[in-house]
């Protein structure tokens, strides 16, 4: 295994481990044990997550049957919510004498295939105004009864506010945030239960409505993120080396295959300015002369399709690789 980040093939993956640390150790103060049950999708990788766990929180978020399953067979199955609909429940059935699995239910038929599937738990999802999935708050005790009346415990509502998470303004995520869980609290009241979850990173300290937050790339955060007055620092890059030099730019070994580019370019470090993102290649006008060979690192602009296109992060501390961690959750 490489051992320092000059052995590695590039593009790959680095997770500063000192940053990462502070941002696991920051959320935990601020949202203890289940106050945060942290979203896995925005890293996909269970040794990860097994850090979140050591921070205190035992119950997690996924967005993928294959992120139950891994997180089940990681022994990270405590308390597993798919915060998503699905059309086939059997492979989150089949993880029941291993972990506890709740899945988000919108509509009658994701209640029927629920129930068909021998699903034991559920949450109601409810529209708080991102245009996505969510039933409308009204109709949220409808099925409701409908899920009790076909034997599934229902643990309550959920409502992500993802309209909301990534607005520059912190008055105006504050307004918005109400605004969605008033309409939370009110499908809620008609639901019952324990459990009203809900709020991502860029709401985590807003949302006081929700009983647990559902945060994930406060850990390894992105530019779109770095915006934000939020309290996490940017602990993920994509280490790239230099391929070409010539007077008027560089280029490196990273492309449109190494980043998630729905929020943008990637950024650059030393000053360096990203010109042009193609598939193998990101041309870039550098601040000081560069060399062939030279190393150079990006900050993505959106973590969680970044990390999908990984099979492995290094844990690195400077220029030494501490770990290699693969990204074990991708895949559906
Ligand atoms: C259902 C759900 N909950 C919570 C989140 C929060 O994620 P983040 O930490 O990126 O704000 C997301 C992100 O897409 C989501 O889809």
């Amino acid at each position: 295994m490489a051992q320092r980040i000059h052995d590695l093939v590039t593009p790959a993956l680095l997770v500063d481990a000192a940053r990462l640390q502070r941002n696991l150790d920051e959320m935990a103060r601020a949202l203890p044990r289940d106050r945060l049950r942290p979203h896995v999708k925005a890293h996909k990788c269970t040794a990860l997550a097994k850090r979140q766990a050591a921070t205190g929180h035992r119950a997690f978020t996924c967005a993928t049957i294959r992120e139950m399953e891994g997180m089940a067979v990681a022994g990270l199955g405590d308390d597993l919510l798919l915060a998503n609909e699905v059309l086939d429940c059997s492979r989150l059935a089949a993880l029941r004498d291993r972990a506890r699995v709740t899945v988000a239910v919108d509509s009658e038929e994701t209640v029927e295939v629920a129930s068909r599937d021998g699903m034991g738990e559920v949450l109601i999802d409810v529209n708080v105004g991102l245009p996505r999935c969510g039933c409308q708050p009204d109709q949220a005790g409808r099925l409701a009864d409908l899920a009790r009346s076909r034997g599934l415990e229902v643990r309550g509502v959920m409502g992500y506010e993802g309209h909301v998470v990534g607005l520059p303004d912190r008055g105006t995520r504050e307004f918005m945030t109400e605004e969605s869980m008033k309409l939370l609290l009110r499908a809620h009241a008609d639901v019952g239960g324990p459990l009203i979850s809900a709020g991502g990173t860029g709401t985590f300290d807003i949302n006081t409505w929700a009983t647990e937050i559902q945060a994930g790339s406060y850990a390894l955060m992105d530019t779109a993120y770095g915006e934000l007055d939020l309290p996490f620092r940017q602990a993920v890059f994509v280490l790239a080396a230099v391929i070409h030099a010539s007077p008027t730019h560089a280029v490196a070994n990273a492309g449109l295959k190494a980043f998630g580019m729905d929020h943008g370019n990637p950024s650059m470090e030393d000053g360096h300015q990203v010109f042009i993102v193609s598939d193998e290649h990101v041309t870039f006008l550098p601040s000081e002369p560069v060399r062939v060979g030279d190393l150079v690192r990006f900050v993505p602009a959106h973590i969680d399709p970044t990390v999908a296109y990984h099979e492995r992060m290094h844990v690195v501390e400077g220029d030494e690789i501490l770990e290699t961690w693969p990204v074990d959750l991708r895949g559906w």
